[in-house]
């Protein structure tokens, strides 16, 4: 039975080019789409797994205000960053570029002026925020104060970081202005886009009714709660700022869109991109105007803050705009926080990716990230934690288990996987159980429980290690050569399956694995960086050449008499004491 690829698309949130990434964005929105996307290229699908810089707005044009330098040094100086933490912990992004680029000007111009012309675009005046002192506007995050919802007291004008509340800035108790410090606020009129999402808001409550069932409970249950109160209205998607994608239409001159408004048309635009660097600018196509049933489908990853921007906003501008797939499944996971905060990059308190991986191997922070996933839940990070993962599961389960069989067989079988003389029961039963994984694995994966997916692969792991304790091979060869060759070779053949399936999580160790199995193939294809230029400058991508990658999700078989090569252990252990003290300052 064969079926034509899937098109997948992956969309992955964009993250502000405002500061350095801390390992809760990675463990909430940028690993989980990897390990999905690299399982789901071994499926055989036609995966496009696209993002970016978030250039624009008042988180970029802050940054560059409090430090005197141009929203364009600010960019420059984080951009590369994301690209060199996704080249080391092996984020296969096709296309990871940023929003300042003619292509991405154009594309949101186009569905701005689409949007116009339909009739979901329309001006109106609104009341903004307005700081006499320094005589500007304060949109967004240049305005903070309490939240109007729940009452925190560092809520920023556009959302709460505590609640996840999105509102107008003017809602906010005791505001005061970024820029001055400010409480002596003005509310002004200013003109402004609006885009009417009141219009959309049956469309989409009759799309979240048929078909959600595989959503995440959060995201469905939040998302159909907003749509059923029927209060989408219009929202101003111009601000009065200089820096961002300008309105196409004369007059407006001082203005810029919003970010938000332009940010996710990234996926858009990047899928573009995307196309026209890889020679065919159609391609883009298939994987945003073929259907569902055509076997298409868009996933988003992201935190839970940008749940609404993904199933309600994204989703009616899409709707609105016509013909193009409206997202089929929206991951979006809770927070990874430190000690019971939340990572914030302005708050200070987190974890550089950049930084650990220094330290720390990539498939360390892969298996970590993925088996204490925040999915359904915020999960506290603690280094004590790291470190039991690591040596407590991923050397003593996985790591130990094939650096033991593969070093026995190197060493007594000649540098060869044995060839097995006929199965007993018990090792007939461990080799069925063992390529049930490929179902059990792969659905949890497909499903994107990647934490389940994580302890299935530990449980299955366990099976073999036991079969070892059981059938006791180091014992067997003093006296029946035969017999030993025969669990050797059944367990090979188990960490050969195992390998495939712990590769989406464990791409490099997995390779490496590979290898000492005596393979000379590569299992997943090559990251690489490019400079591309046009007419508002240079920009640095990040890019992954899938076509020599030779991993299948699948049972191969391991030929008895293939050439091993010299093995070595595939993590390093941790001494918890030095990690925490290092990591912290603090004494164990
Ligand atoms: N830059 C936003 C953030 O970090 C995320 C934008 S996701 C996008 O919260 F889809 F809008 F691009
Ligand atoms: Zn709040």
């Amino acid at each position: 039975m064969s079926h034509s690829p899937r098109k997948v698309l992956i969309g992955v949130a964009w993250p502000y080019a405002n500061g350095l990434q801390h390992i809760g964005h990675i463990a909430g929105a940028y690993l989980p789409p990897d390990v999905f996307a690299r399982f789901q290229r071994m499926k055989g699908n036609d995966v496009l797994m696209v993002s970016g810089s978030d250039t624009h707005g008042t988180p970029v044009t802050i940054k560059a205000d409090e430090e005197g330098v141009t929203p364009a040094d600010v960019i420059d100086r984080y951009h590369p960053t994301f690209i060199e933490s996704y080249r080391k912990l092996g984020l296969t992004f096709d296309l990871f570029t940023h929003t300042d680029t003619e292509n991405h000007w154009k594309v949101t111009q186009d569905f701005f002026a689409c949007h116009r012309e339909k009739g979901y675009i329309y001006t109106d005046t609104q009341q903004q925020m307005f700081d006499p002192q320094v005589q500007r506007f304060l949109p967004d995050r240049y305005v903070e104060g309490e939240c109007p919802k729940c009452g925190s007291a560092e809520a920023r004008g556009d959302q709460c970081d505590s609640c996840g509340a999105i509102y107008d800035a003017t809602e906010l108790k005791n505001p005061r202005s970024k820029i001055s410090g400010s409480t002596d606020l003005e509310v002004r009129e200013t003109e402004h886009f609006f885009l009417d999402l009141g219009k959309v808001n049956e469309p989409l409550l009759e799309w979240v009714g048929t078909g959600k069932d595989h959503w995440r409970t959060n995201v469905r249950n939040f998302t159909k709660a907003q749509l059923a109160e029927r209060k989408l209205r219009g929202r101003p998607i111009t601000r009065d700022i200089s820096w961002g994608v300008e309105i196409p239409e004369p007059g407006y001159e001082s203005k810029r869109i919003y970010v938000w408004y332009d940010a996710v048309i990234g996926y858009l635009s990047a899928s573009k991109e995307w196309a026209s660097l890889s020679g065919d600018p159609d391609a883009w196509k298939t994987w945003w105007t073929e259907g569902e049933s055509d076997g298409s489908r868009s996933y988003y990853f992201i935190g839970k803050d940008n749940i609404p921007f993904h199933t309600i906003i994204w989703p009616g501008m899409l709707w609105a705009y016509g013909g193009l797939n409206l997202p089929y499944d929206v991951p979006g996971n809770e927070y990874l926080n430190m000690k019971g905060r939340k990572f914030s990059k302005s708050r200070g308190n987190i974890i550089g990716i950049l930084d650990v991986l220094e330290r720390y191997q990539p498939d360390a922070w892969r298996y970590a990230l993925t088996a204490a996933a925040p999915e359904g839940n915020d999960v506290d990070f603690a280094w004590e934690d790291f470190v039991d993962r690591v040596n407590g599961e991923l050397v003593a389960n996985w790591g130990n288990l094939a650096n033991r069989v593969l070093s026995f067989a190197f060493k007594r079988f000649d540098g060869k996987v044995p060839v097995p003389g006929e199965l007993q029961e018990v090792d007939a039963t461990l080799l069925a159980e063992t390529k049930a994984g490929f179902e059990s694995v792969g659905a949890l994966l497909e499903a994107v429980k990647l934490r389940a997916a994580a302890g299935e692969l530990l449980r299955i792991s366990s099976l073999v290690n036991n079969y070892i304790t059981q059938t006791a091979p180091f014992t067997v060869i003093k006296t029946d050569t035969a017999r030993a060759g025969t669990i050797v070779w059944t367990a090979l053949q188990c960490i050969e399956w195992l390998k495939t399936m712990w590769s989406p999580v464990l791409p490099h160790s997995c390779q490496l694995l590979h290898e000492y199995l005596g393979h000379d193939t590569a299992l997943f294809g090559r990251q690489y960086t490019e400079t591309v230029r046009d007419v508002r400058g240079e920009h640095l991508v990040l890019r992954y050449d899938h076509s020599e990658a030779a991993g299948v999700w699948g049972p191969a078989h391991l030929s008895g008499g293939q050439t091993l090569r010299q093995p070595a252990p595939l993590f390093t252990m941790l001494d918890a004491k030095e990690v925490v003290a290092r990591e912290t300052g603090e004494e164990t």
